[in-house]
């Protein structure tokens, strides 16, 4: 334990455990993304794969006490890691692989904290709130009030470019580059980014 919170302190530890937990987390909005898009065949088809998910029994908390978890060490790697490079360089910088800065780049740190205040709003709105409708309908009843709607859309944007970096960037960390490959695997990153962003904000112009 000791030893893993050692490694985790030094800089490459801290770049690894945000790239390993970057992965899950990823993985994760992608199987979100995947399970919302059944709304696009109606209402009863995202009230039959909550069901379904509901129906695992005990997995369900254990996974959520595991994402729980990876969000809070990848939270509080990132803040560490921007105080770190405050410190040294008197501001954040991020740089991508050609060593240059981009937007998604630039803003990592305010993304995060845009998606870490989503994210708070989304569970009170569909997750712990107090209604015996089904989940389609909790959905279509949050987004029915404009102002959330702008938070989410807020919220999803954030992710959008939070995303749109930190895909690339994770692969970068954890080694897979190959010069032969690297135009898929950019490619691949920003297929995933962009089919998150159809799904997301589909559901929104489908509610709206
Ligand atoms: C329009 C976009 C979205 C919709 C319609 C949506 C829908 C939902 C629903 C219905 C649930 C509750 C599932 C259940 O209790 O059965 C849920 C949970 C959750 N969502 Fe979303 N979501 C959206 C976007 C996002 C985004 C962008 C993120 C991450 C940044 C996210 C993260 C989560 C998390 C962490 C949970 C809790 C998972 C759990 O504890 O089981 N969602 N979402």
């Amino acid at each position: 334990m000791v030893n893993f919170l050692q490694g985790a302190l030094s800089s490459l530890g801290r770049k690894y455990v945000m790239a390993v937990t970057g992965l899950l987390l990823g993985t994760f909005i992608l199987l979100h993304a995947v399970g919302n898009s059944t709304l696009f065949q109606g209402k009863a088809a995202l009230n039959a794969y909550a069901e379904q998910l509901h129906s695992l029994g005990p997995i369900i908390p254990l996974a959520e006490f595991f994402l729980l978890n990876i969000f809070l060490l990848h939270i509080f790697v990132g803040i560490s890691i921007f105080w770190f490079n405050r410190q040294a360089h008197g501001r954040y910088a991020v740089q991508n692989s050609a060593g240059g800065k981009t937007w998604g780049s630039r803003t990592m740190p305010w993304t995060g904290l845009v998606i870490l205040a989503f994210l708070f709003l989304h569970l009170l709105t569909v997750r712990f709130v107090d209604s015996n409708l089904p989940i389609a309908d909790v959905v279509e009843q949050t987004l029915a009030y404009p102002v959330y709607t702008v938070c989410y859309l807020g919220g999803i944007t954030a992710l959008i470019l939070h995303t749109s970096h930190g895909f690339w960037s994770l692969l970068q960390t954890l080694g897979v580059h190959h010069p032969r490959y690297n135009i898929l695997m950019r490619g691949g990153t920003y297929v995933a980014v962009l089919f998150i962003s159809l799904v997301f904000l589909g559901i929104i112009v489908l509610l709206w």
